[in-house]
């Protein structure tokens, strides 16, 4: 689907990295867009140069994911006041570069609600939406990590797993009700990500980031193309397929390695 024109996306996590990215892409193709994330300067800012860059129409809604009650504000401000959503990206979340018990609990919890409890509500609502109305295409962004435990990363990579397997079990129900759901699993990508995670990258491992718009691209071409999941990026598919043929133990101690 090349022609978003006349259909509304909602993008999570446009503020930074990623979403802006998706943001970006699907004005191009002409969808009008709902832009979420907390901060909202820069999500106005980006608003207004997507409507004067590609005259769409463009909604800005401030939420925290984090809180209770943020995805039941999105739908309705959204399907609730006449702006159906075709495309869904649920884009936003983080990560924190630490041993697991040296995160607070507000870290734990934080990575666990917008990383889960948000994604899995807003693919609810919107899912369910979207399969009354038989159109619909969700993106859920995981994470190369939903493939291995990554000690440094617990938390995160457990919520990326849950992420792939969530996603891969809706794409089978909602697939005869015309909802199309894939899930992207990025690598290293150049964004934000890193700083907000604590994670200091030496200058060779910054040779190896994926440029952000790059991997919205393949993500976004995978979800129009009716992929259930694609990992972005050669060398992450490499190291993903290869993961499968190792003991879980050695996938543990490699990637703990990797991270310190
Ligand atoms: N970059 C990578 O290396 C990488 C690799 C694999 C997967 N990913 C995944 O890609 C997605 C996008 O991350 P990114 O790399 O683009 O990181 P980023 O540049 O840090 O952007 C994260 C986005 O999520 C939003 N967000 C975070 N907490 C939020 C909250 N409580 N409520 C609402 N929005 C919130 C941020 O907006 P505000 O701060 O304004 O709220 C920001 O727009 C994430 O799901 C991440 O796990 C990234």
């Amino acid at each position: 689907m090349n022609n978003l024109s006349g259909k509304w996306a909602l993008v999570t996590g446009a503020s930074a990295g990623l979403g802006e990215q998706f943001a970006l892409q699907l004005a191009e193709m002409g969808a009008s867009l709902v832009l979420v994330a907390r901060r909202k300067e820069r999500l106005d800012k980006l608003a207004q140069s997507l409507r004067e860059q590609y005259k769409v129409e463009v909604v800005v809604l401030a939420q925290d994911l984090s809180k209770h009650g943020a995805p039941a504000n999105l739908f309705a401000a959204t399907e609730g006041s006449g702006k159906p959503i075709t495309v869904l990206i649920n884009n936003a979340g983080l990560g924190v570069h630490k041993t697991f018990l040296d995160q607070t609990s507000h870290q734990l919890q934080e990575q666990i609600h917008v990383n889960i409890l948000a994604l899995t509500e807003l693919t609810h609502l919107f899912g369910g939406a979207m399969s009354q109305r038989k159109e619909g295409y969700i993106l859920n962004v995981a994470s190369v990590a939903a493939f291995m435990p990554i000690p440094g990363y617990a938390t995160y990579a457990a919520t990326k797993a849950y992420v792939l397997s969530l996603s891969d079990a809706v794409a089978h129900e909602l697939a005869e009700q015309g909802v199309h759901v894939s899930c992207l699993c990025p690598g290293a990508t150049a964004t934000e990500f890193m700083d907000v995670a604590g994670h200091q990258l030496q200058d060779w491992q910054k040779k190896f980031l994926m440029a952000s718009d790059e991997c919205v691209r393949v993500g976004l071409d995978g979800l129009f193309a009716g992929s259930r999941t694609t990992v972005a990026g050669w060398m992450n598919k490499m190291v993903t397929q290869s993961l499968r043929l190792l003991p879980r133990r050695a996938v543990v101690a490699s990637s703990a390695k990797i991270m310190a």
